[in-house]
């Protein structure tokens, strides 16, 4: 199958293109500032997403049996600073890959998130309505709207939680930010307070290659682990499963800060009815951790403990 890949250096893209890989597919992955070669890429090509146009045309020469959409501004940060441009990012690339995979009778997956929710009634169920509490949940909410909108024949849409991997950077998934600031002698302060579902990006690379495979499964759907935890769960298994001391995390709640007070306390969802038709099984966060690496730039300060 020829796969068009959107975001392919990214956390969960770079994960997609070596998942499709292994199965023998042809992904052509598209990428923005990331300067090396991707692994698993038949090939690779840099365009800003932005430009829609060019979009266009590069679908209509490269004439795809699905398209794979892993690109965003995915730090609500970044989308709050800069709402109108992370907004063509997150909101109007996928309405236009919508359209597109409706012209090319291609399979259209979009990856969206748990963070369209408000976080007060988890777990959630796929046709819980949505309540962002920020740009970045409006502009996922949108696109999930628009995108069901223009295809809702071919697309499917994967709302996932926390993503647990290895980055191509190093720096991008949660370990690797852990990591890097107890490396530089800091402590982290975690809320027990807030609960998330974290998600390997192998295991769910392994599943949007089988909804690839399949024309039965379409509309909004969620994946995630099979583990609630609260981050200063996630920080302390993280520092057990590396050796690392204990006191490198306290405990914090999030009343404790008046910036953090609105975040949502849980965004756990129900899996139904995705896990009852893939072959894939989520994943504990125990077989989660075991996949995680020390990225290469920390391996000297890790060694030396
Ligand atoms: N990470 C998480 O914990 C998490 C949680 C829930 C949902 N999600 C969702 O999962 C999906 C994947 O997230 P991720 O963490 O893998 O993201 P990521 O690591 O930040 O990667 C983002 C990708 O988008 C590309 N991109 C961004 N703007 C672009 C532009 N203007 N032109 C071309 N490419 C552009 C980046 O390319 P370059 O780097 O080459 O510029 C990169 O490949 C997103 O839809 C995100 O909303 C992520």
């Amino acid at each position: 199958m020829k796969i068009l890949l959107a975001g392919a250096s990214g956390l969960l893209g770079s994960a997609f293109a070596r998942a499709a890989s292994r199965r023998k597919h042809d992904v052509i992955g598209l990428v923005g500032s990331y300067p090396a070669n991707v692994p698993g890429l038949t090939r690779q090509i840099p365009l800003d997403l932005r430009d829609l146009a060019k979009l266009e045309s590069l679908n209509l020469e490269l004439f795809p049996d699905a398209i794979v959409n892993c690109a965003a501004i995915s730090i609500p940060r970044e989308c709050a600073a800069n709402p109108e441009d992370s907004r063509l990012v997150n909101a109007l690339v996928p309405e236009k890959l919508a359209l597109l995979s409706r012209h090319l009778f291609a399979r259209f997956i979009h990856i969206s998130t748990d963070q369209v929710f408000d976080g007060k009634n988890a777990p959630y169920k796929v046709d819980h309505e949505p309540n962002p509490i920020d740009e970045y949940g409006n502009q996922k909410s949108e696109s999930e709207e628009r995108v069901l909108e223009l295809n809702p024949e071919f697309a499917s849409i994967i709302r996932v939680p926390l993503l647990n991997g290895n980055s191509l950077t190093g720096k991008r998934s949660l370990h690797e930010q852990l990591l890097t600031a107890w490396s530089d002698g800091n402590q982290t302060a975690l809320f027990e307070d807030e609960f998330r579902q974290p998600c390997s990006t192998d295991n769910l690379a392994d599943v949007l290659v089988e909804i690839c495979e399949r024309s039965d499964i379409k509309g909004r759907l969620h994946w995630a682990g099979q583990d609630r935890l609260s981050r200063y769960e996630i920080g302390t298994r993280l520092l057990d499963h590396f050796g690392l001391p204990q006191d490198f995390v306290t405990r914090s709640a999030r009343g404790s800060d008046p910036r953090f007070a609105n975040r949502q306390g849980d965004l756990s969802l129900d899996l139904q009815p995705l896990e009852g038709k893939l072959k894939t099984r989520p994943q504990s966060f125990a077989e989660q951790l075991d996949s995680l690496a020390i990225p290469k730039p920390l391996r000297d300060w890790y060694n030396s403990l």
